[in-house]
């Protein structure tokens, strides 16, 4: 059973006192990798003796993990916490089947109250790593540092869709950010991964670029482009997965908008036999708005 559709299942099982000490475990991560009994007593208003029971409960569920350091938080104590806040606050309702899973996340198909489809993606970022670590180091490392970690990813994520989706639809629509978690609408279609035959490949690609451009013009380059994070509708395209972005100013821009051209083209090419030029597909890319339409107008004439 995944992390999430445990959480959905343990959820229902605990109490307000369960929560309160959640709280006090996701709230302190940035400054205390492990909490002992007398400040978890203090910061959630209850006595020693209840938190005890408490913290048994929730180490019994696996949230919570304990080592002579003290206790600690772990991945799917947080991911309960979540599921917890996006109920609270009315963002969902339930949470349904998983729809992906990547090397740094996993994403699940939820329901709101209005019965609306909406997508809840949770970040696993070097999740195969830290398994090795957590296995050579035992609990003493915690799993703050890994948590935090992606809490931060998330949050870089949801501000760079919250800032690309105002200048076109071809980027996810955030909704809500909690700790590790993005909700966002659903994008239905096929993963262009998944496509078997396009009606008009040439037109996917060059509303592709076109996307590519637009978020160049905001600042970004995807930096993970490729058919895996492309979702094709009809004659729709919408990519996806934003948290490895760069900044189009970092040093490594050149060499990072190259690679993301290289795959699609490649991609291109390999399945539909079109050919395109790396270097002029660039120059586009790096065009704006009105040098596209000067060149549209010298052509017409
Ligand atoms: N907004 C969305 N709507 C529909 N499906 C999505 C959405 N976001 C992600 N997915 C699905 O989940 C998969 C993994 O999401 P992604 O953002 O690419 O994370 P990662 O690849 O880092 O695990 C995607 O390939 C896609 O199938
Ligand atoms: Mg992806």
């Amino acid at each position: 059973m995944s992390s999430f559709s445990k959480a959905g299942h343990v959820v229902s099982l605990l109490n307000k006192s369960d929560f309160k000490i959640l709280k006090v475990f996701a709230s302190s991560l940035k400054n205390h990798q492990f909490l002992n009994l007398s400040t978890l007593s203090q910061y959630s208003n209850l006595g020693q003796s209840l938190v005890k029971h408490h913290l048994e409960r929730l180490v019994k569920f696996g949230l919570i993990g304990k080592s002579n350091l003290g206790f600690t938080l772990l991945v799917t104590g947080l991911d309960i916490y979540v599921l917890k806040i996006l109920a609270n606050r009315n963002v969902i309702d339930a949470i349904g089947p998983q729809i992906g899973i990547g090397k740094e996340a996993e994403v699940f198909l939820a329901r709101n109250s209005l019965n609306h489809d909406k997508i809840v993606k949770l970040f696993r970022i070097g999740r195969s790593s830290f398994k090795q670590i957590k296995r050579k180091r035992d609990m003493s490392s915690g799993s703050s540092t890994w948590l935090i970690l992606n809490i931060e990813t998330a949050k870089k994520e949801y501000d760079i869709l919250k800032y690309l989706r105002n200048s076109s639809i071809s980027f996810p629509n955030p909704l809500y950010r909690s700790f590790h978690c993005i909700v966002m609408e659903p994008i239905y279609g096929t993963r262009l991964s998944e496509v078997v035959n396009l009606d008009n490949p040439q037109s996917i690609l060059e509303k592709i670029i076109e996307s590519m451009r637009i978020a160049y013009h905001k600042g970004y380059i995807n930096g993970d482009l490729n058919e895996y994070n492309i979702v094709v509708n009809d004659d729709n395209i919408f990519i996806l997965d934003w948290p490895q972005a760069v900044r189009t100013d970092t040093i490594n821009a050149e060499e990072v908008l190259m690679r993301d051209v290289r795959n699609i083209l490649k991609f291109f090419s390999r399945k539909f036999n079109i050919e395109r030029d790396i270097g002029k597909t660039i120059d586009i890319i790096k065009k704006s708005e009105s040098q596209i339409s000067d060149g549209l107008n010298s052509t017409n004439f």
